[in-house]
């Protein structure tokens, strides 16, 4: 046990679930006393995920995930138990009890301070002389000197193993700078490693709270590979970093640039536009969608003009509108891209372009003009047929009315036709998705089941009454005194049987059941099912009935089963001697 449980409850108490899941979701839309909110774990549009700060526990209706403000912590920040532990403790103020180090803790930690030393070193680099290249590359490109400091570039010099040897010296052994990507095993074998990053601007990816998780290096030259990223590891994932992030959180422009390129977010912010941000070489992810998402409900896609950027557009689009994200499709003409562009127009003529860009409607639209000649007729159909579909998806009747509109002047037909076309697609679409929710609504038992495969219950029946009990157990451990202690092995879940347990254990120690606490012992998934267990209205009025009534059934469940189970057992053996006497019979 790393943590004294004195320690959990205190941080617990001093971590209100309401404060700590409201920067990282937009709360609000009250009902009764929870607080409700997008969820943050999966894709939705309408609020299913709940935070109910009497019961200071968090709930999914949608995807089922839920647990305590610790558990929260553990899934949004991707951290195990301890470092969520000490991630709260940090934030509370509250110092934490002296422990053994957990290992995986002390590696991250040791990752992140090699990776801020190297980071270190390549800023340094840039004034020495082995620096001049990167130096000319800087002044080439045309980024100021304040731009070098805001955003820590460097360069790793041309050389195989300047990195190594200076963090060698430092401390840091072969194994952590292999683990941290910044060194890479020779080829010949023995223990000699070199320099990942050699000849290369070096741009640090730094994560929302500061720390440098990884690096990107570009080359000096026309080159190949362009960018070398740092590879996956421990602190540096892709998809769920942006480049810039720590720096456009903090803009006042109240809506984030999403372009391409690092040498463009660059120059975007020393233009100004202080809110501009890169994925790290790869399309948008879900992830850097919901990341996005924490800071601002607007966004302005800059993508570079060709294809590849287009499609990839297109691709962002989607994802960002599913989080409710308004979305804006930049159209540079002049320029392949944001960085290209100001250096030939200047800042204004992008402030002006960000003034017209369109909204990702009429950027559909334009795109599926595009794609169609509108002056024959068999493009002219197949274009009002798609922008229909397009027009028949949107939520705001007036927004489908000037779409329409728009359509029917584009492809110069009347507007009435576009919309009436529009609003029979649209019948279509809303029935279809009224019968897949009937049909949902019909199957309550799944509905009962928990998320995760592996937790499924055998017995449904026996399973509400054991949820039952544990509720009870959780509210009210005064009705669990020796006399009605009854074994767990009644119950038909195992898993329920062990969180019974579990709490029981407690209970009898004179514990208050804690999902804070518990969460150590238990998956994630375990949690969620408790909590989805003790965030369903209490009826403690006539609890000590209650609690009678779900032992029988449990015991009834049980019995029948057993029942079954006999009865199944001698099915088979009358079977297999029916087989047998056959064969018997063959012989004979
Ligand atoms: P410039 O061409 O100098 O303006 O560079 P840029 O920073 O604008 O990059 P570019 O638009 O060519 O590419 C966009 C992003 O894709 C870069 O920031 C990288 O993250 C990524 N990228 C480009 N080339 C490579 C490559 O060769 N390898 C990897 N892994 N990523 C790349
Ligand atoms: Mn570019």
């Amino acid at each position: 046990m790393a943590f004294p449980e004195s320690f959990i409850k205190e941080l617990v108490e001093r971590s209100d679930i309401a404060e700590v899941v409201s920067a990282y979701v937009r709360l609000n839309k009250r009902s009764g006393s929870n607080l409700f909110g997008l969820c943050p774990f999966h894709s939705e549009k309408t609020p299913s995920f709940s935070v109910s700060p009497d019961k200071q526990i968090y709930h999914c209706f949608g995807c089922g995930k839920g647990g305590s403000v610790v558990n929260f912590i553990m899934e949004i920040e991707n951290l195990s138990y301890p470092d969520a532990v000490r991630f709260l403790a940090r934030r509370a103020g509250i110092p934490v009890p002296e422990e053994e180090r957990d290992v995986n803790f002390s590696r991250r930690e040791r990752m992140l301070s090699l990776n801020r030393d190297a980071a270190r070193f390549f800023y340094g680099q840039l004034k020495t002389p082995g620096g001049a290249a990167a130096r000319q590359y800087i002044e080439k490109r045309g980024i100021s000197p304040a731009m070098v400091t805001r955003f820590g570039l460097g360069c790793a010099p041309d050389s195989w193993d300047s990195l190594v040897s200076a963090m060698l010296k430092k401390g840091y052994t072969r194994a952590e700078l292999l683990d941290a990507g910044l060194a890479r095993a020779s080829k010949k074998g023995g223990n000699g490693i070199y320099d990942t990053f050699r000849n290369r601007l070096m741009f640090p990816v730094i994560d929302i709270r500061g720390s440098v998780i990884g690096f990107s290096g570009r080359i000096l030259d026309d080159g190949e590979p362009k960018y070398l990223n740092s590879p996956e590891t421990l602190v540096f994932s892709k998809s769920h970093n942006l480049f810039a992030m720590n720096l456009a959180k903090k803009s006042k422009k109240g809506y984030i640039i999403l372009s391409e390129g690092n040498i463009d977010v660059v120059s975007l912010h020393q233009a100004g536009f202080d809110c501009a941000v890169a994925s790290l070489g790869t399309s948008l992810t879900p992830e850097q969608a919901r990341l996005i998402s924490r800071y601002t409900g607007e966004l302005v896609l800059a993508y570079d003009g060709d294809q590849a950027g287009q499609r990839a557009s297109q691709r962002a689009i989607t994802l960002l509108q599913r989080l409710d994200i308004r979305v804006r499709v930049l159209r540079m003409t002049g320029a392949k891209d944001p960085d290209e562009f100001l250096k030939k127009f200047g800042p204004d003529a992008f402030e002006n372009l960000l003034r017209r860009s369109e909204g990702h409607v009429e950027y559909r639209l334009a795109d599926l003009a595009a794609k169609n000649d509108l002056k024959t007729d068999t493009g002219k159909v197949a274009f009002l047929k798609d922008a229909a579909g397009l027009i028949a998806g949107l939520p705001s009747a007036v927004e489908r009315e000037v779409y329409a509109r728009k359509t029917a002047e584009m492809a110069k037909v009347s507007g009435d036709a576009v919309s009436a076309e529009a609003e029979r697609i649209r019948k279509r679409l809303v029935s279809q998705a009224r019968k897949k929710r009937e049909s949902e609504s019909t199957r309550p038992a799944r509905l009962l089941q928990p998320a995760a495969r592996e937790l499924r219950f055998e017995n449904s029946r026996s399973a509400a009454a054991e949820k039952g009990v544990l509720r009870l157990l959780y509210y009210e451990p005064a009705l669990f005194t020796e006399k009605r202690r009854f074994a767990q092995d009644d119950f038909s879940s195992p898993l329920l049987a062990k969180l019974f347990a579990e709490l029981y254990g407690g209970v009898a120690r004179g514990e208050q059941p804690s999902l804070a606490i518990l969460s150590e012992r238990f998956s994630q998934d375990e949690i969620s099912v408790l909590t989805e267990i003790i965030s369903a209205p209490v009826e403690l009025s006539n609890s000590e009935q209650a609690l009678g009534d779900y032992i029988e059934i449990i015991r009834e469940e049980k019995l029948a089963m057993q029942h079954k189970r006999n009865s199944d057992a001698a099915e088979l053996m009358k079977f297999a001697q029916s087989k047998l006497q056959r064969k018997g019979g063959y012989r004979g």
